[in-house]
């Protein structure tokens, strides 16, 4: 499919996804959230992708939120449809079977902190910048901040932040636990494809399987959690992976897994 806002390139299992309008700090307009939605649903269905990572045009912004030129025109009516929309199109990255790694390279701000919180993992360059400046405009955050925020820090600092709309460098994105790593913008690409190669190392069966028992804590809570994580686990039990995984292991010998789904 020929994208207008997005640069796909897939080598070596992995999809590189840039969103492309660096002249608008890459922000999300309506026609990069369809074209994001329908590249994640045809990247989760192709078979050589294991890995995809998400970053922006540019050297200044990751996304530097909704597209307010767009937003300056909604109503209530439309301001549902467009909050519910844009959740919808980053559920469908959070519900990736494959993981989704935020290479974030600049501000993100607004939807683009959302957007970078609906990815699986998080790494930042040194001139990242976090915030939820929505109350600035006079809404909130509407694409699943609230909750993603609220769930990934705590609900105290996710209060300051969405209240503030203070921004917050890559330092304290670190510090609590917003980004898993910092690292100079001329490597955060690299460091970004080697957790990628790292990741394809694995059993892809148990790597996505994983994803899920973990993404199901936004769903249930307590036993409930713990039971569906049993039963991944138990059918992660009935791969070639799994007997090849172990049996590498104790042969004191690299795995060499075939990704197949249990019989
Ligand atoms: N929506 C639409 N356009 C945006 C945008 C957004 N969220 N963020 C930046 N742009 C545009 C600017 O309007 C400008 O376009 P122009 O050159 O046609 O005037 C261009 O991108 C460059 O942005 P500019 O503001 O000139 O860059 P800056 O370095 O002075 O400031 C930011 C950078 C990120 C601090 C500033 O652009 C900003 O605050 N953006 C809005 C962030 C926001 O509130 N996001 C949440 C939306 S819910």
């Amino acid at each position: 499919m020929n994208y207008q806002n997005l640069l796909i390139e897939i080598k070596d299992n992995v999809a590189v996804v840039t969103i492309n309008r660096p002249d608008k700090l890459n922000s999300l307009n309506a026609q990069t959230m369809d074209e994001l939605k329908n590249a994640f649903t045809e990247l989760n269905s192709n078979d050589d992708v294991y890995v995809v990572i998400l970053t922006g045009s540019g050297e200044k912004a990751f996304v530097a939120g909704a597209d307010i030129k767009e937003l300056n025109k909604l109503d209530m009516i439309s301001g549902k449809e467009f909050s519910e929309k844009g959740q919808e199109v980053f559920n469908t990255i959070e519900n990736m079977s494959k993981p989704v790694i935020a290479a974030v390279n600049g501000f993100a701000l607004g939807g683009g902190s959302e957007i970078a919180l609906a990815c699986h993992i998080r790494l930042a360059s040194e001139n990242a910048k976090f915030g939820q400046p929505e109350v600035n405009l006079g809404i909130i955050p509407g694409y699943g901040g609230t909750q993603r925020l609220t769930r990934l820090i705590n609900s105290g600092r996710a209060m300051e932040y969405i209240l503030t709309g203070n921004m917050i460098d890559a330092g304290e994105a670190y510090r609590i636990g917003l980004v898993n790593h910092i690292y100079p913008q001329n490597e955060l690409m690299s460091k970004a494809l080697e957790m990628a190669g790292k990741i394809i190392s694995k059993s892809q069966y148990a790597v996505r399987q994983a994803i899920k028992a973990v993404n199901i804590v936004n769903e249930v809570s307590g036993r409930e959690g713990l039971n569906h994580e049993a039963g991944l686990f138990a059918l992660c039990c009935g791969t070639e992976d799994f007997k090849e995984g172990t049996s590498a292991f104790l042969e004191k010998r690299k795995p060499v897994f075939n990704n197949k789904q249990p019989e």
